[in-house]
């Protein structure tokens, strides 16, 4: 199949997937994924090692991913094997694109540009001279350029740290960020106009792995919005201004060990994130992780930061083990908040929102921001 058919083809089922309005729609059909990628990598399904998908070697496969809506395409790998680069899923960037509410002269600015697919799908819709993309690995932003040159967009391409945005191309009317933080940098709000929107997904810290929120300033220059109702899963803005640094002590005695089954649904990260949001946000001194275990899906894993208790859910051939140490039994601290936010009709992720006020206070809050099960962080 031609280039064309393929394009067509996946705006076609992005279609399908995900809503996506005309203007976007035509820009995902002119800009070439192609020409942002070169070989990337996958995850193995059962060893869970990243194997290399070289264009020159297995063409037919490079080109039916490159133009799959739900594939994503990693780009580089950090010294720990874990993805520091990507060209995001095409349907995941026409669900960012369209929470951004743009308008014909927007000026946006972009954190992470990544390969710069997602920018040149900005230049497209909007004109390359309202574009900004700050991206914090200086030949990523050098390659990004230089392949948005040759394909026709001419963004402002900035190598340096997204956290502080970038202040000479400020205020901007939207930003959009491709890597996950876990509170808005302080540089964001100061840059975003009067009435401007800022789409990014949250990451790390209290809030835990999920939400994609939408913000938009109000009048009193807070920021206001609630969460998509799909979680996603981003890499981690990589900045000194954002502290993820956790200091747990684990309790050295041995752990109390026995065999649970927990529900299925409880071991999807995805099925149960509005119920692990409200664990996270109700209980004090909880952390909820899932840790990969190469070919063997996932583990849970849950701390208390401060009093050294840990919990850790170990799949093994007939079910799950339970291990547990420290003064909290966690996984029973855990299931009660989630009995508790299931007593409260099981909101789902779409049913939370968070507010910035204009100090940087943030607070998230469910059903409405004056509701009153509110947490600020
Ligand atoms: C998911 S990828 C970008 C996807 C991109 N939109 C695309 O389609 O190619 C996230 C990017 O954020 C970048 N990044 C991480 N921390 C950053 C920071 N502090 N400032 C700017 N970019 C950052 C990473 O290097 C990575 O390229």
């Amino acid at each position: 199949m031609r280039v064309d058919g393929l394009l067509e083809r996946m705006v076609r089922r992005l279609g399908e997937l995900e809503p996506l309005s005309e203007p976007w729609r035509r820009a995902f059909r002119r800009v070439r994924r192609d020409r942002f990628v070169d070989d990337f990598y996958l995850s193995d399904e059962n060893s869970g090692e990243w194997r290399l998908v070289r264009r020159e070697e297995t063409p037919e496969v490079w080109w039916e991913l490159v133009y799959s809506p739900d594939a994503v395409l990693v780009t580089s790998l950090d010294e720990e094997g874990l993805p520091a680069s990507s060209s995001t899923m095409p349907l995941l960037m026409a669900r960012f694109l369209e929470l951004l509410e743009v308008e014909d002269g927007v000026s946006v600015l972009e954190i992470g540009t990544g390969t710069g697919y997602n920018t040149a799908l900005l230049c497209e819709r909007l004109g390359s001279s309202s574009v900004t993309s700050v991206e914090v690995d200086p030949g990523l932003a050098k390659l990004a350029e230089e392949r948005l040159r040759r394909a026709g967009y001419a963004p402002t391409v900035v190598a340096a740290d997204g956290a502080g945005g970038y202040p000479p191309r400020a205020p901007y009317d939207r930003i959009i960020a491709t890597c996950a933080v876990p509170r808005l940098p302080r540089a964001w709000l100061e840059q975003l106009s009067p009435e401007g929107l800022i789409v990014t997904p949250l990451g790390g810290g209290r809030i835990g792995r999920g939400p994609l929120v939408a913000l938009r300033r109000r009048s009193d220059g807070s920021l206001v919005g609630r969460f998509h109702r799909e979680g996603v899963s981003f890499m981690w803005l990589r900045s000194p201004a954002v502290d993820r640094s956790m200091s747990f002590q684990a309790t050295t005695r041995p752990p109390k060990v026995r065999r649970v089954e927990p529900p299925e649904w409880l071991l999807d990260w995805r099925r149960c994130a509005a119920a692990d949001l409200f664990a996270r946000m109700e209980v004090d001194d909880l952390e909820l992780a899932w840790v990969e275990r190469k070919g063997e899906g996932w583990e849970r894993a849950l701390a208390g930061l401060q009093d050294g208790s840990w919990a850790r859910l170990v799949p093994d051939r007939t079910g799950h083990l339970l291990l547990q140490a420290g003064p909290r039994r966690l996984w029973e601290v855990y299931l009660g908040a989630v009995e508790h936010w299931s007593a409260l009709g099981r909101p789902g992720l779409d049913a939370y929102g968070l507010t910035v006020t204009a100090a940087g206070e943030h607070e998230v809050w469910l059903e409405e921001p004056r509701s009153r099960w509110r947490w600020r962080f």
